[in-house]
């Protein structure tokens, strides 16, 4: 294998500078990522997610986007084990970043890290100017900010819909406009013929995916996706993306992404994020990134 690219920098996002959309509330801006210096140049709200992901995409272009979600100098420990180093990355409105990295890398941890189920022990989480760090689970899923769990998490003795309508009942005054609410959901997500199948009896592609339709009946700005896809075949896989981009192109979702299928991730991914030993060692386009020696090497374990 010959030697990967230039190592990106990780906390740089290429060709896309951060709008006036965006205020950097307190502390120093990542590096790279630049304030667009004229406010007259920002992109018109309609052109707006066309625009980034063209910006992403394209690599070269500078425009004004916002970063809808901007982790900065994340660490995390659990005793002597340093879990999260200092992780900076920025999200952009409209985005599909893929977090790819060898079992233990710290990529469950980044997540419950942002949506404050194990809170790190230093950094920020930036969040339409506000910190996420410190806010319970529930009040930054609230906020706009979801997650699925690695493993499955459906209640396995309730009917799909109702699995759908608990989640639904947070948005929803009454338990029947919840079921009307989750109905349209298991549609979108080609599950309403399983409606009233108890949860338990549902194949594990079917599971999967009723965790990201629970998931996204919360109407989140942004979804962590932790590896969903485990255990699904080829095709399974492709309906589960092809889902997942109709969601982020038709329903406006922000998705992180967190996958050890790279094919599939190199097929739903704007750009990808590289992390081993709980730092970022790689940040940029799919190609770019699969390609990094530094990422090469952590997949076949060269110290
Ligand atoms: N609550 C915890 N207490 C102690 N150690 C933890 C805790 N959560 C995670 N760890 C450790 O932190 C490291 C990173 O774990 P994490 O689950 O984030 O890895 P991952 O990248 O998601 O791996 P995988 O691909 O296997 O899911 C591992 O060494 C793990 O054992
Ligand atoms: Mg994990």
């Amino acid at each position: 294998m010959g030697p990967g690219p230039r190592r990106p920098d990780p906390h740089s996002v290429r060709g896309v500078r951060v709008g006036p959309a965006h205020r950097q509330p307190r502390g120093p801006r990542p590096a790279g990522v630049r304030r667009a210096a004229d406010p007259a140049r920002a992109v018109p709200a309609a052109r707006h997610r066309r625009t980034v992901l063209d910006c992403v995409a394209e690599g070269d272009r500078e425009e004004t986007v916002s970063a809808i979600l901007r982790v900065q100098d994340l660490s995390q420990r659990f005793g002597g084990l340093h879990a999260l180093k200092d992780v900076s990355f920025d999200i952009i409105d409209g985005e599909i970043l893929g977090i790819i990295g060898p079992n233990g890398a710290g990529k469950s941890t980044l997540f419950n890290a942002i949506v404050g189920v194990v809170p790190p022990i230093s950094g920020h989480v930036w969040f339409k100017d506000e910190d996420l760090v410190g806010v319970p689970p529930h009040e930054v899923m609230a906020k706009g900010v979801a997650k699925t769990s690695q493993s499955v998490q459906v209640f396995d003795e309730m009917s799909v819909l109702d699995n759908v309508a608990v989640a639904a009942l947070l948005k929803n005054d009454s338990i029947k406009s919840a079921r009307e609410a989750a109905r349209g959901e298991l549609e979108f997500w080609g599950l309403q013929s399983f409606a009233d199948v108890i949860a338990q009896d549902l194949t594990l592609a079917q599971r999967s995916t009723l965790e990201l339709a629970r998931a996204m009946m919360l109407h989140p700005a942004v979804l962590l996706v932790d590896e969903v896809m485990a255990g699904l075949n080829e095709v399974e896989v492709d309906q589960m993306l092809d889902r997942m981009m109709q969601a982020n192109r038709e329903r406006g979702v922000t998705l992180i992404v967190i996958e050890h299928n790279m094919r599939a991730l190199m097929r739903i991914s704007h750009r990808i994020l590289a992390l081993d030993y709980g730092a970022v060692i790689a940040l940029g386009e799919p190609a770019e990134v699969s390609k990094n020696q530094r990422v090469v090497d952590a997949y076949l374990g060269v110290e």
